[in-house]
């Protein structure tokens, strides 16, 4: 049985494959279209994914699809009636959601195939229930409580449950206006953060402060006793007069969220690309530390509730690893797991996995502790690229390349990072989910105090206080990293013990942590045999590990990693078991 899963018309539109409950292949649109967060209809991903499955449309039993217009429909209407105000959002999700019923349609239209012949069954799967499917289905374990919190999806934006084998139960929701992804968001555009999806930013300024206005901000959110929260809606602009956001057909861009009041209480907003005072960063330090606050609120209570002591959490706020990676310091849950496309790209994943497990009760497949669901390419179709880029493109033509045993590759790339090198590392299947672990990935000595200088110059430029992350082999996590567990997916951020600050500075954040990803021999041997080489001459089994691109959505494939080291000043790529290098 083949389900094809998507997250359609809503950011990060993605889509995945799964035979029989196994996923077979998984993607962004954006990694296709080179647009970041591409929001609208995912065909290219639907290709791909049908591509991997080797099938055509006509074979899918099932398309399920991440959102379900008709779910809490009793509840909008009566927000609307109640408020009688300007309709802006509603009216836009509205319109949105007739699009979301007419997937066969669509589907027809850009594959050219007649809409008699696509004979699967389209099911909408409520937006929430997506990301709670999303991470247990796939978790290793057989009961967990379950946390989904994000902005928004099908009016709600907080759902807490159960999941025991293959069935999800659902305890509470949080539903519109009230929102912690909407309350980080504010913020974030607030300290002129304005981009969709530059949350990260202001988690990763927040170490450099002080929670000062913690105080201030107990008037914007509120924790209620019942284990929720609400926000006090005077400080932002969704609930009364609506905020316009854009989600079809490119970039998502949503308007400025907070009101007046907020300036008022805050002080003057911070303009985009102006300084940032103590003040901002304050700022930033204190949304960061209530966020987190309101999450252990949450996850408290459940764990009273449920009594349960494992947990999957997913959706956009779930993709703060700071928080994630205090979890277990500040609730009584004792195992927490959160899949590699915790995001809104996930719940393609989390809706075939809902229907597959929850609906048709089919018995779970097996758990993922891995990402590489994406684009691939054989040495063979690599060289063939190589040649013909060689041969035609102007800026090629000064390549030269070499294929290497395993053994000489990992050789080669470990002298070139003791050599201050920058490496691009191209391997195997891209991963889903917005990180690069490993098979996208730029890598760098993350023994080198200037490490970040050096990035700068050959590579990316990007603001100086977000941090680096490193890349450990699992066997040696203990030695690094206080109280940290299996990480596979980059989703948490644990203390780096203080002797090691100084060993791997380039990978050590301002306050002593690292957002780490723990690299595991049978999920990655590849990735695992260079970091083990790296360790064999140096004694440290970490690599700096940034995401394989450059202002742009991360590198899908050998073309574009090859543009992306000629745009830059790379030292070498590496593309499976060949080696590019200027000449
Ligand atoms: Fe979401």
């Amino acid at each position: 049985m083949y389900i094809l899963g998507l997250n359609a018309y809503h950011g990060d539109s993605s889509a995945c494959v799964l035979k029989d409950g196994k996923l077979i292949a998984a993607t962004e649109e954006e990694r296709i279209r080179r647009i970041k967060h591409w929001a609208g209809f995912p065909i290219e991903a639907i290709k791909f994914c049908l591509k991997e499955a080797g099938i055509s449309i006509e074979e899918v039993d099932y398309i399920t699809i991440s959102r379900d217009p008709s779910a809490n429909l009793q509840k909008k209407i009566l927000h609307t009636i109640k408020k009688g105000v300007s309709l802006n959002t509603l009216v836009s999700r509205f319109t949105n959601s007739r699009k979301v019923s007419n997937v066969k349609e669509e589907l027809s239209n850009a594959l050219n195939i007649p809409i008699s012949k696509i004979k699967a069954e389209v099911k909408n799967i409520e937006h929430h229930r997506s990301h709670l499917a999303s991470a247990f289905f796939v978790s290793p374990f057989d009961e967990a409580a379950l946390l989904s919190i994000d902005g928004f999806g099908d009016f709600t934006s907080t759902m807490t449950g159960t999941g025991k084998d293959n069935q999800i139960t659902v305890l509470d929701t949080v539903i519109y206006p009230h929102s912690l992804g909407i309350f980080y968001t504010s913020f974030t555009q607030y300290l002129g953060f304005d981009s969709y999806g530059d949350e990260y930013k202001v988690m990763g300024l927040a170490p450099y402060g002080e929670p000062t206005y913690l105080k201030e901000l107990e008037d914007v959110i509120h924790l209620l006793p019942n284990g929720l929260f609400e926000l006090n809606t005077a400080y932002f602009k969704h609930a009364k007069e609506g905020v316009t956001m854009a989600w079809e057909g490119g970039y998502p861009t949503i308007e400025a969220i907070f009101s007046d009041k907020m300036v008022e209480k805050f002080g003057r907003l911070r303009i985009k690309e102006e300084e940032l005072t103590q003040e901002h960063i304050n700022i930033a330090t204190s949304v960061q530390r209530m966020t987190e606050n309101v999450i252990f609120h949450i996850l408290n209570y459940l764990h009273k509730k449920t009594g349960l002591d494992n947990l999957c959490i997913a959706g956009g706020v779930a993709q703060n690893s700071v928080a994630n990676g205090k979890i277990l310091q500040n609730t009584p849950f004792k195992n927490v797991y959160v899949p590699s496309a915790g995001h809104d790209a996930g719940t393609a994943l989390g809706s075939a996995l809902y229907f597959y497990n929850h609906e048709l009760k089919k018995p779970r497949v097996e758990p993922i502790w891995h990402a590489y669901t994406g684009s691939n390419f054989s040495d063979e179709e690599i060289e063939t690229i190589l040649k013909y880029e060689k041969e035609n493109k102007e800026e090629a033509k000064n390549i030269e390349y070499q294929i290497l045993s395993n053994e000489e590759l990992y050789k080669t790339v470990v002298d070139s990072i003791l050599d201050a090198g920058v490496i691009g590392w191209f391997q195997g299947s891209a991963e889903f989910g917005p990180r690069a672990l490993g098979n996208r990935s730029i890598l760098v000595d993350p023994r080198r105090t200037d490490a970040k200088e050096l990035l700068n110059e050959k590579i990316k430029r990007r603001e100086s206080f977000r941090p680096f992350a490193p890349s450990i082999l699992e066997e040696y996590v203990e030695e690094y990293f206080e109280g940290a567990d299996k990480v596979p997916f980059m989703e948490k951020v644990y203390p780096i013990r203080k002797e090691k600050h100084s060993v791997i500075p380039a990978v050590t954040h301002v306050d002593g942590t690292g957002r780490l990803q723990t690299v595991s021999a049978s999920t990655n041997p590849r990735y695992h045999k260079l970091i083990d080489t790296f360790r064999e001459k140096t004694g440290v089994p970490i690599l700096l590990n940034t995401s394989f691109n450059e202002n742009e959505p991360i590198v899908n494939t050998p073309q574009e990693a090859l543009n992306c080291f000629l745009r830059t000043k790379m030292d070498i790529l590496v593309l499976g078991n060949i080696v590019v290098r200027r000449k």
